[in-house]
């Protein structure tokens, strides 16, 4: 019955997963928005299980419900503030001790508003103070408020082992870098989660070799800005050029990336997300040095048009974006690109809309995530620009980006079909239990019957047949 009410409440997106119901304090734990949120739910997890706690997916028995939280959009608060106020109503109805926390970006960014105004929550906790949950666990016990929003200027959880939550054994998320310093004017993930830091390389080598000892294939490398990566010893990223470093010590993104590529050919390496700015030649030769590198590159655009990205202080040009875009062709043929997009930002014309859909039309992206412009308080557009296009502009624009894409992704996919690719299997595919699903290196996912296979083993598919989101083919 509670497992019932649950299924018929979690949004799609939410994270939840049970390892063990063992013992008196139970956690749940659900993630919004960015893959970074999801990784960072992990250290969560990590960080409370040494203080006793295990997780579990029913919502009603746990004594602490714990939502992590994404601003980047309007949308994304409304729908973290709808799931808030039905944890008041379980809270109400089963369970009056429970301690509902908020964890994240809206964490960071509405701070103490979320206890006092809107009285949704008991704990509210900021991404950089993770470590202090324990403590503001017990504090609410003896009747306190729970409240840690300090950003840190070092912070990178290097030393914590995440617990895999919600995985399939097979992939994992290893976060590099926290925070980001390009502020482009839109955003709100500069405010939210600081200013950047890097992570240790050695404990982020040592993370993939115990993954892989676990049975682990792929790990995708996370950041805000991955291309930025740079360890010095560690700190801010802003007061490196201020200290003295032996520069033999250095280690940048291109370094990172060979020597995780290095690890083991059996590991697949993926890396999310590149900033055209900060992307380098030495990255992209290491990419095409490397035959466990996948062949794909999420490379956000966000507008087609120079006056725009100016605007958005994104640090380079329509012409710059292309250019790059051209080395990675020549450099690693058959790389699949993706992009992010944003319709109807401030002073948008109609040209510049145009703009956007002629370089979708050049580039032809593999695959591409499109948002309207939201409004985010107190970021540099929200203070200097007017959020001056109608809604329904705004929406018609997206409509038509939307459609370009689906036709540039279709003919991704159809142009797939006769060839065979390598697969590696992730599990097992919602629509039949005949059938597995799993990845290319271009991120195009796969399903195909099961055969004698199992689970994480790489995989020759002949690709018969495609829909625009999924090829669908036979083991050879
Ligand atoms: N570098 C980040 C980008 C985070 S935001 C990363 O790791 O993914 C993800 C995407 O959300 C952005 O690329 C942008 O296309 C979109 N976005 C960010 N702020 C937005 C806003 N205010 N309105 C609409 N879309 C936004
Ligand atoms: Fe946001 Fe731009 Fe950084 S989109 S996360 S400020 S690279």
């Amino acid at each position: 019955m509670l497992d019932k009410i649950l299924d018929e409440k979690v949004q799609g997106t939410a994270l939840k997963k049970e390892f063990t119901t063992n013992g008196n304090k139970k956690m749940y734990i659900e993630s919004y928005g960015c893959q970074m949120n999801f990784s960072d739910s992990e250290i969560v997890a990590s960080v409370l299980s040494r203080e006793g706690f295990c997780t579990t997916k029913i919502l009603e028995e746990a004594n602490l419900v714990l939502i992590n939280t994404c601003s980047i959009r309007d949308k994304a608060e409304q729908t973290v503030r709808n799931r808030l106020k039905y944890f008041q109503s379980v809270k109400k109805k089963y369970n009056k001790k429970m301690t509902v926390g908020v964890l994240g970006c809206m964490a960071e960014r509405l701070k103490e508003k979320l206890l006092d105004q809107e009285k949704l929550v008991d704990i509210v906790v900021g991404p950089d103070a993770y470590r202090d949950l324990p403590k503001l666990v017990k504090e609410i016990e003896d009747g306190k408020k729970g409240i840690n929003v300090f950003l840190s200027l070092e912070e990178t959880y290097a030393d914590i082992n995440p617990i895999r939550l919600g995985g399939n054994g097979v992939t994992a998320f290893v976060s590099i870098t926290r925070g980001c310093d390009n502020m482009c004017t839109f955003c709100v993930v500069p405010y939210t989660r600081g200013r950047e830091r890097s992570r240790d390389p050695k404990s982020i080598i040592k993370e993939c070799e115990e993954l892989i000892k676990l049975g682990y294939k792929e790990v995708t490398l996370l950041g805000q800005n991955v291309d930025s990566y740079l360890w010095y010893g560690g700190g801010a990223k802003k007061n490196y050029k201020n200290i003295t470093v032996d520069e033999s010590k250095v280690w940048d993104f291109a370094k990172l990336l060979d020597e995780v590529a290095k690890i083991n050919p059996i590991l697949r390496i993926r890396f999310s997300t590149s900033n055209p700015q900060d992307m380098t030649d030495q990255v992209i030769d290491v990419i095409s040095k490397h035959k466990n590198i996948c062949n794909y590159i999420h490379l956000p655009v966000q507008s087609g048009s120079s006056k725009i990205l100016k605007l958005m202080n994104r640090g380079y040009s329509r012409q710059e974006y292309l250019i790059l875009i051209d080395k990675i062709k020549n450099k690693i043929p058959d790389c699949a690109i993706s992009m992010d997009m944003i319709s109807g930002f401030c002073n948008e014309t109609e040209d510049d809309h145009l703009k956007t859909l002629s370089l979708m039309d050049i580039v032809k992206y593999d695959y591409g995530y499109m948002f309207k412009y939201s409004e985010r308080p107190n970021t540099a557009a929200a203070k200097k620009l007017t959020d001056n296009i109608l809604e329904k502009t705004k929406q018609r624009r997206l409509t038509e980006i939307i459609a370009k894409q689906r036709e540039h992704s279709l003919m991704h996919m159809k142009k797939r079909i006769g060839n065979s690719y390598e697969v590696l299997i992730e599990g097992r595919s919602k629509k039949s239990s005949q059938f597995y699903y799993g990845r290319t290196t271009h991120n195009a996912t796969v399903v195909f019957k099961k055969q004698e296979k199992k689970v994480g083993d790489y995989v020759n598919v002949k690709i018969q047949d495609c829909t625009s989101a999924t090829l669908i083919g036979e083991i050879i």
